[in-house]
């Protein structure tokens, strides 16, 4: 058993990633963290009210220790209004996007979310697209929280442990979703690159992340030097998990040369399943909007797909670790893949 089980008490290694945009529910988390790895909630894109009933109901399905992930706003440049009037007439239903949300209401959103974390006295909290910041890092920690970060290259990974993290999730350039990524010269780096670069030079342990599907690749980054996986798209498929029916299929039919990293859904780089959005838009990469400008103005487009069940232009995040996945499992079924060995 290492350390970092020990202080996560989970029996195995193996953490299912926080996925926000609907994917996790509590039932999903409940059974990960029941079989005996840590499940998370994914607070990102949901009002603090939601996030309060997703803890209660946890908290009913399970005595286990779960996380709840945090976003950290992030302030970026405002695009300027002929910018914005560019893609609008680009993006189909952008009409309908809500009005823009100001840094300042996104930072009263996080603060409230962590109050809520201490309040229910959480016992694991995750952050991802920035460092949080030291107050919040000193309020959760007064209660017990253990915090974990999360980081793109060894330089953030170093700026995570200086801030107070108890463990930093190294995110591969092979992971489904947006990258966590948040100094400007970071670039995508595959995970085995990133682990063996990152390990040897922090004292916190490391939680590996990008296209781990079965237990092949969770001893190959254990023995990098890791000391728990982060699972994401292997979960998103599971028969627990709310994501659409039609990403569920695309992932089952996608091989990993079938994602990329994009930016022409939300402003961010994120892997996802390549789709008639990603190649029509594929010359505008270096001219989006920031984060989170373009993702308000792609979310009636999104819906709308979804609500056709058109895969054309949903946002289809997925890792590489697809071409992998070909059938429906319960998450008791893919915990024994992911970990079948007795002990740890
Ligand atoms: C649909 C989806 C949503 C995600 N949302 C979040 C999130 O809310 N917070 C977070 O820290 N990471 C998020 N991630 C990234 C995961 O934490 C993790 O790094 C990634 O899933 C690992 O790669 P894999 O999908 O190949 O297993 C998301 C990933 C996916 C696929």
């Amino acid at each position: 058993m290492n350390d970092l089980i020990k202080l996560l008490s989970i029996k195995k290694p193996i953490i299912q990633a926080p996925m926000a945009g609907g994917a996790v529910t509590p039932s999903l988390a409940s059974a990960v963290s029941s079989a005996g790895g840590l499940g998370s909630l994914a607070s990102g894109y949901l009002h603090p009210d939601a996030v309060e009933t997703q803890l209660l109901e946890m908290k009913q399905q399970t005595d286990r220790p779960f996380q709840v992930n945090l976003f950290v706003p992030k302030e970026e440049e405002a695009p300027s209004g002929e910018q914005v009037q560019r893609w609008k007439e680009l993006i189909p239903h952008a009409n309908r996007a809500r009005p823009f949300t100001s840094i300042q209401e996104e930072w009263q959103d996080f603060y409230q979310k962590v109050d809520l974390l201490v309040e229910h006295r959480v016992r694991i909290c995750s952050f991802t697209f920035d460092l949080p910041p030291e107050d919040a890092v000193k309020k959760l920690k007064d209660v017990g929280c253990i915090l974990l970060g999360t980081a793109c290259s060894p330089e953030e990974a170093l700026l995570m442990e200086e801030r107070g993290m108890d463990a930093v999730v190294l995110q591969g350039k092979e992971a489904g979703g947006h990258q966590g990524a948040f100094l400007p010269a970071s670039k995508p780096v595959e995970l085995r690159a990133l682990i063996t670069e990152t390990a040897d030079r922090i004292g916190i342990p490391v939680i590996a992340a990008g296209g781990i599907t079965d237990e092949k690749d969770v001893r190959k980054a254990l023995a990098l030097g890791a000391q728990c996986v982060q699972v994401g798209t292997a979960f998103l498929v599971c028969k627990e998990s709310a994501a659409h029916h039609v990403h569920k299929q695309k992932i089952f039919t996608a091989s990993a040369s079938d994602t990329r990293l994009t930016k022409v859904f939300s402003g961010k780089e994120a892997r996802g399943i390549v789709n008639a959005w990603m190649e029509e838009n594929k010359h505008r990469e270096q001219d989006v909007l920031p984060y989170p400008y373009l993702n308000t103005l792609t979310k009636p487009m999104r819906q709308e797909a979804a609500t056709r069940n058109d895969p054309s232009h949903m946002s289809l995040w997925a890792g590489q670790g697809a071409g992998r996945l070909s059938k429906e499992m319960n998450v008791k079924e893919l915990m024994e893949k992911l970990w079948n060995s007795k002990g740890t």
